[in-house]
């Protein structure tokens, strides 16, 4: 085993990425594998608290090849990471049940994030598995004994009731666990739409994977100042996406700031700002499309990948529930019944066959 810490993060498999994903998360995991040891997860279990239908699990497969895809297309290295399918990994569904008892309903009920994730699935009552969502993030984060979590904004708490298990799984039984720290940087990216936060679903995402005719579409139908019916009146930056997305995303400085004045003045037209922006949009995106479609084109590596991935998640996870269960004193009460009921076995079959 290497020394490295550790990091465990990941993914729902509802669909492919985009460049929000990458803003709020997945850039830090590209900037961590070399320094950390990195386990992703594609949480499908996680999904399954709000898409449970056999429609939902059908598509696991598929979105979980095309999240690693785009993972390798952002530049993620194959052979240092290891990806796998949470739901193939038995041990977590045992040490979620552990652990359940380090935090409380109530806890788990305050929680906006599980109350924005059961109304957004629409649902009027709340799920057990949907209320026990962070106690299971908390048995994924557990079972490499992972260090460092980079997650969004929005999860940031799953890894403080982490923290809270862990410690409490510390002080009750043994030190087995290291406290887990979030990692939250880069905040959120709006939506094409200037809306909400950037979802697939709601129709204004730029996919890491679209090609250049998506995304100029995309791009140039972009909200911007909805003030500024002509070029020239003068527009608002601040709050604007497409200014957003050119601090992000166009590593032009002075462009942008020349943009920006002449916006401010009402001397510059939208148009030309969104092609500006769709050039550094693809200047970026260009290099991720490649590096997926090599990837892709090689038939059943990605599920390789993932097969190999899980088998090590599945023996790291053994280890741990192994040892989560031997602090806890319950394989001994287990191994003691054992040892007495064969030990009399064996005695019985002694007598018997001394009777002979
Ligand atoms: N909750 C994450 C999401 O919003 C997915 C996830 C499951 C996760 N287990 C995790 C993230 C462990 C970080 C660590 O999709």
């Amino acid at each position: 085993m290497s020394g490295k810490k550790r990091i465990l993060t990941g993914d729902r498999p509802t669909g492919k990425l985009h460049i929000g994903h990458y803003v709020g998360s997945h850039r830090h995991r590209l900037r961590f594998q070399d320094e950390y040891e990195c386990f992703f997860i594609i949480a499908d279990l996680h999904m399954l608290t709000t898409k449970p239908t056999k429609e939902d699990i059908y598509q696991i497969g598929e979105n979980a090849r095309q999240i690693v895809l785009d993972h390798l297309g952002i530049g993620i290295d194959p052979t240092k990471v290891t990806f796998y399918l949470q739901s193939a990994v038995h041990e977590v569904y045992e040490m979620q049940l552990l652990l359940s008892g380090m935090v409380t309903v109530e806890r788990l009920q305050q929680l906006p994030s599980i109350k924005d994730m059961a109304s957004a699935a629409g649902l009027e009552q709340m799920p057990y598995n949907l209320l026990g969502y962070p106690v299971l993030q908390s048995a994924d984060i557990l079972m490499p004994r992972g260090h460092l979590v980079p997650v969004g904004k929005d999860n940031e708490a799953h890894v403080e009731i982490t923290r809270q298990i862990a410690r409490r799984f510390n002080n009750l039984y043994e030190e087995i666990f290291p406290l887990p720290d979030p990692y939250v940087e880069g905040g959120t990216l709006v939506g094409t739409d200037g809306q909400a936060k950037m979802s697939k679903s709601l129709g204004n995402a730029i996919m890491l994977s679209d090609d250049s005719k998506t995304v100029r579409k995309q791009v140039m139908g972009m909200y911007t100042d909805p003030k500024r019916v002509s070029a020239d009146i003068p527009g608002t930056v601040e709050g604007n996406p497409v200014f957003a997305y050119h601090d992000f995303f166009n590593p032009n400085k002075a462009e942008i700031e020349d943009l920006k004045s002449r916006y401010r003045e009402g001397r510059v037209g939208d148009v030309e700002v969104k092609e500006k922006l769709y050039i550094a949009l693809e200047n970026f995106l260009a290099p991720i499309r490649e590096r997926r479609a090599r990837y892709e084109e090689q038939t059943g590596y990605v599920d390789e990948l993932l097969y190999e991935g899980t088998v090590r998640a599945q023996k790291e996870a053994q280890e741990t529930l192994f040892a989560m269960k031997k602090a806890m004193g319950l394989t001994g009460v287990w191994n003691r019944i054992r040892r007495a009921a064969e030990n009399r076995q064996k005695k019985l079959a002694k007598a018997e066959a001394s009777a002979e």
